[in-house]
């Protein structure tokens, strides 16, 4: 599909997780029609698939502890769908999801990754899924109510808040004095991307001729790869490396190194 990269590095800075939707502004057919296209037309790895779904979508959330910190009032969700017998499927999912949460932002829409806190059976009972995928997340899409809810404010103080870490804490290898534009401007990009409660696991190690991603961090999953999180930042580096006129290609690598962004000289 054609990208808009511009499109989607803006999207990047207004994108937050929003919990709270407003039941009465329902997406209209051409929004729906929209999202249907990114969904079927955005698949850079035959692994990893997403899937919009307009039935039942309240039931599907859960909450933290009985129902509070739940996801409310929206009336459609997006499935993130990966073949598990394929290497690399966390950062492919992860990669391919957050292309469509950044085209949903850019139609003026909200959302929140919810890998931890959904109902898989319900999904799978809407949707088929083959034997060797497994649904790993999914995202309400909706307007959300204008003003955050006390309850949205304060699960945002149990570690999901929209804070991150500075640069310094994630980046090794070249020092930034040699740094070119395009490095400066995607490690930006890829440092506000979302992670299970925001724990951005990721790290960065800046080269001559590219970026790796690997897993900063140790410590339990919580049910979560850390692979997925980091997949969502390698989109968000690469938008922004595109978009700075910076082209390449991704190579994926062992643990813990996630994947390198090779560019192209
Ligand atoms: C892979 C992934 C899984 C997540 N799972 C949940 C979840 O189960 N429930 C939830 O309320 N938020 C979930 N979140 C949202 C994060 O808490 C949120 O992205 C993080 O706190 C950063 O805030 P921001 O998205 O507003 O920048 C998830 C985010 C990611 C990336």
């Amino acid at each position: 599909m054609d990208i808009s990269f511009s499109k989607w590095h803006a999207a990047i800075e207004k994108r937050r997780s929003r919990r709270r939707f407003d039941p009465s502004l329902p997406l209209t057919p051409e929004t729906l029609a929209a999202l249907e296209k990114v969904c079927n037309q955005f698949t850079p790895y035959p692994s990893a698939r997403s899937r919009l779904v307009t039935e039942s979508s309240e039931s599907v959330f859960k909450g933290v502890i009985g129902g509070y910190g739940k996801v409310k009032g929206t009336h459609t969700f997006i499935a993130f769908i990966g073949n598990m017998d394929e290497p690399f499927v966390q950062e492919k999912v992860g990669y391919t999801g957050e292309a469509i949460i950044l085209e949903a932002t850019a139609l003026g829409l909200n959302t929140c990754w919810v890998a931890g806190f959904f109902r898989p059976e319900i999904v799978t009972s809407l949707i088929e899924v083959t034997e060797k995928e497994q649904v790993l997340a999914i995202t309400p899409v909706g307007y959300a109510r204008e003003q955050e809810s006390w309850e949205e404010k304060l699960m945002s103080r149990f570690g999901r808040s929209h804070n991150r870490l500075p640069l310094s804490k994630l980046v090794r290898g070249l020092p930034k004095e040699q740094w070119p534009n395009w490095v400066s401007v995607s490690l930006e990009a890829a440092r506000l991307a979302p992670s299970a409660v925001n724990r951005q696991p990721w790290g960065f190690d800046v080269q001559d001729d590219g970026i790796t991603v690997f897993v900063r961090t140790s410590g339990p999953e919580f049910n979560v790869s850390k692979r997925l999180d980091c997949g969502i930042a390698m989109l968000h580096l690469e938008v922004a490396a595109v978009n700075s006129g910076c082209k390449g290609e991704w190579e994926f690598l062992p643990s813990p190194q996630v994947a390198k962004f090779n560019i192209h000289q």
